[in-house]
């Protein structure tokens, strides 16, 4: 017989049970043991949540130990996969942080600190938003406002719908809302420009509470014109939704073309949610630090209770995100023409291979490829465990997770131009390369 102390019901002790076992009886009790073992991973074994089970795994970073692996092997490679730019941090912030006399790291206002968003008001007015620190909280990354968005405005079950491909992270910020994200499909035959109206009316129901843009976009880096934002703007007026906006490419936009934010529009200040960070403007994604701003007051007072929840946003990277706010236009200028020349690099050579379509990015720092071949995730993993010009290879980031609609996005790739030119044409060398080999 096998004892079972349900005080201590561990693999251990049944271990222990087996050794002291006699040999004879050694084998049923294994078999007793295994089934015993088995029964308590199932039913008395604590669980995890169905949410958590649901909460998707980054397609960004899943790829990760395959590219560790061909590391180890030797094998250099070029990472296209994450929007982890290159370009160095404006001088002020890193300075700003080496020389604060700072005795204790205390938390700061959960709003954020008072002279940060008063800065930071003043920034944003320099672009007519017409804003006080009073719309402002400041929140670790983008992300974080997302979720205090996502929770302000949503109940568990509530629906908000978004063009796909979207930035994966909306689904798992979703899930841990217990937010259902509607897609609404974009083509790369028109750059991923806005679907129709109509097919965002076809969309909502009684429970959709907002439509989420991420302008420019990522993966896509489609640019919203003025005539789109007139359309959602008649849209969530029409149906009294929200209209959550990420701007964290916000500078970001090229061939002399306009962002426009949803916070310069009149009428819309009680829809508008922004969702802003200083990751990618300054090339501070460590720091850990963006915003949610609205003139929306209720929604304003609702966010702020989660912002009390986790009591405050980072005090030195807000001290860093100030000081960058001294950060010259030369900086930006000099960026964001380094970045349309990369820009005009990979889209030129990843036209010329054969079978690969691409978008025309017009703001943002993404691209997404459509490539001759059945499953990127299949594809983007072979390229790093078989692939490799001159003891070189390319890790890019499969697009099937840049979309909710499964099976959508399976031959596409979103690309980063995060690296230098030279290194950037030798990475779609590789990939045209590599994509001959895979499919001979
Ligand atoms: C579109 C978009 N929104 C939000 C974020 C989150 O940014 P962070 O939390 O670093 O501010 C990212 C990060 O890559 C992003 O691409």
């Amino acid at each position: 017989m096998l004892l079972i102390n349900t005080t201590n019901n561990d693999k251990t002790f049944i271990t222990l049970n087996i050794l002291k076992a006699p040999k004879h009886l050694s084998k049923s009790f294994a078999y007793a043991s295994s089934i015993v073992t088995f029964a308590f991973q199932k039913f008395i074994m604590p669980k995890i949540s169905e949410k958590g089970i649901q909460m998707p795994s980054s397609p960004v970073r899943k790829l990760v130990p395959f590219a560790e692996a061909a590391k180890a092997r030797g094998i250099h490679i070029y990472q296209l996969n994450i929007g982890q730019p290159d370009i160095k941090t404006p001088e002020q912030a890193i300075n700003a942080v080496k020389n604060t006399d700072m005795e204790v790291l205390a938390y700061s206002h959960s709003a954020g600190n008072q002279s940060y968003r008063d800065i930071l008001a003043a920034y944003y007015n320099k672009i007519n938003m017409n804003l006080t620190s009073e719309d402002i909280i400041v929140s670790t990354g983008g992300s974080e406002a997302l979720l205090f968005a996502m929770g302000s405005i949503c109940d568990y079950g509530d629906e908000v719908i978004i063009p796909e491909p979207f930035y994966a992270n909306y689904n798992g910020f979703a899930t841990a809302s217990g937010v259902i994200v509607k897609p609404i499909s974009t083509r790369i035959e028109n750059n991923f420009a806005l679907p129709a109206i109509s097919e965002f009316e076809k969309l909502i129901t009684d429970r959709t509470k907002a439509i989420l843009i991420c302008n420019p976009g990522n993966p896509t880096g489609y640019l919203y014109t003025q005539d789109e934002m007139d359309q959602l703007t008649d849209l969530v007026k029409k149906h009294d939704l929200f209209l959550l906006s990420d701007e964290v490419y916000r500078e970001f936009a090229y061939d002399g073309r306009k962002h426009l934010s949803i916070m310069n529009i009149a009428g819309l200040e009680e829809h508008a949610i922004m969702i802003d960070s200083v990751s990618k403007r300054y090339s501070m994604c460590g720091a850990r630090i963006g915003c949610l701003i609205s003139k929306n007051k209720e929604v304003l007072a609702t966010a702020m209770k989660f912002a009390q929840a986790r009591l405050s946003p980072p005090t030195f990277a807000q001290i860093a995100a100030e000081a960058a706010l001294d950060t010259p236009q030369e900086y930006f200028d000099e960026v964001i023409s380094e970045y349309i020349e990369r820009r005009d690099i990979l889209i030129a050579d990843l036209k010329k291979i054969k079978g690969v379509e691409v978008a025309n990015p017009g703001g943002a720092f993404y691209c997404v490829a459509q490539l001759p071949v059945k499953d990127t995730d299949i594809f983007a993993q072979w390229m790093l465990e078989n692939f490799e010009l001159d003891g070189e290879t390319i890790m890019v980031a499969p697009a099937a997770g840049f979309y909710s609609t499964p099976g959508k996005g399976k031959n596409q790739i979103r690309i980063a131009y995060v690296l230098e030119k030279e290194s950037l044409k030798k990475a779609v060398r590789i990939l045209d390369e590599a994509l001959k080999a895979y499919n001979a």
